[in-house]
């Protein structure tokens, strides 16, 4: 296979640079993750992710990450075919050395976090784009209408439900059609109360399973039907999925709470070898520097990894 020819120190610099915007993107994650151990209905969480959901600087970012994630394992990939094509012969090793180890290490982590990444994007990621089905959410004063609120209103004066007031308002624009011999407007009206209807059971199934926030904003715990019919009939509601209930409920599953916890080791171990290895790589890891960016690189990665897993374990013990 003919590849194009780069020196293999360039390709280090790139997997340096991909790497440090990654090492960046996870303390912004593991920060954000932490509101969602506050005990307040998801408020900040799920601020946070309506503006995750709704920016278009974010949709971005999210595309440049991907790409990024994605070119950091392709380069490595790359880097370490082209090595060993380079040198079919390979060094020889004492079994237990460092260098061995470490390739060995950063390659097992590496496909670790990379098949986590494809659950996780199952679990959250691919519900924002509307290819799995989560759980939902939308605010409630995008769901005011005028013609809810006059069914609502019409159906209180006539002493009937708003179920019983269409039935009415239909058998009366039959009866005209069968007198004139054609349909007026009202059919056409009739059909869009029903459909609206439709929003109402859903408002009021939520209003009777308390799936209100305290603030009156959010109705919550919608399914993905209710999520279908609101975007069909309310399109302007725009229901987003209810990330900070999801995240909850998954961490009540002890194996979930043990994958990502196993994530979490070798996401450590992957950072503990990156951070210097990445400096190193860029030039900037000279005598005098080196001892601190060791330190450094330790702190940010144990921090890092005491975020991430103080989601799972804290919601699992029911904190
Ligand atoms: C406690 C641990 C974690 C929780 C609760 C969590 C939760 C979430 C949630 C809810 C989303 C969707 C947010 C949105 O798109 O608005 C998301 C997206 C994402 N997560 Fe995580 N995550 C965790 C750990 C991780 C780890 C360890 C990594 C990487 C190694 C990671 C990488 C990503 C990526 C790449 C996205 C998609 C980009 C984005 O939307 O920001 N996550 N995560």
């Amino acid at each position: 296979m003919n590849l194009p020819k780069i020196h293999s120190v360039t390709k280090k610099i790139v997997v340096a640079l991909l790497g440090g915007f990654l090492l960046l993107f996870v303390l912004f994650h593991a920060t954000a993750n932490l509101f969602i151990l506050r005990h307040d209905e998801g408020a900040w969480y799920s601020a946070f992710c309506h503006f995750m959901g709704t920016n278009w600087i974010v949709k971005i970012f999210e595309i440049v990450l991907l790409g990024v994630f994605l070119l950091h394992i392709l380069v490595t990939l790359w880097l370490v075919f082209t090595n060993r094509l380079a040198r079919p012969v390979r060094y020889h090793h004492k079994p237990g050395t460092k260098t061995h180890s470490t390739s060995t290490l950063m390659a097992l982590t590496g496909i670790l976090i990379f098949a986590f990444l494809i659950m996780h994007f199952c679990q959250f990621y691919f519900v924002k784009l509307g290819w799995v089905k989560g759980e939902y959410m939308v605010e409630t004063a995008k769901l005011q209408d005028p013609q809810i609120s006059g069914i609502v209103n019409m159906s209180q004066q006539w002493g009937l439900t708003p179920e019983e007031l269409i039935d009415e308002l239909e058998q009366e624009a039959s009866m005209r059609a069968e007198d004139t011999g054609e349909q007026d407007e009202t059919a056409q009206y009739i059909s869009e109360l029903r459909e609206k209807m439709a929003v109402m059971q859903i408002v009021a199934r939520a209003t009777e399973e308390g799936n209100i926030t305290s603030d009156g904003k959010w109705l919550r715990h919608l399914t993905y039907d209710e999520r279908q019919t609101l975007r069909k009939v309310m399109p302007e509601s725009k229901p987003e999925p209810d990330f900070y209930y999801m995240c909850r409920n998954l961490f009540h599953n002890p194996l979930m709470v043990l994958l990502y916890l196993i994530t979490f080791v070798a996401l450590l171990l992957h950072m503990l070898h990156a951070f210097p290895s990445a400096f190193q790589t860029l030039g900037l890891a000279n005598y005098t520097y080196a001892k601190a960016i060791d330190i450094i690189g330790k702190v940010y990665a144990w921090l890092i990894f005491i975020m991430f897993s103080a989601v799972p374990v804290l919601v699992y013990l029911g904190l």
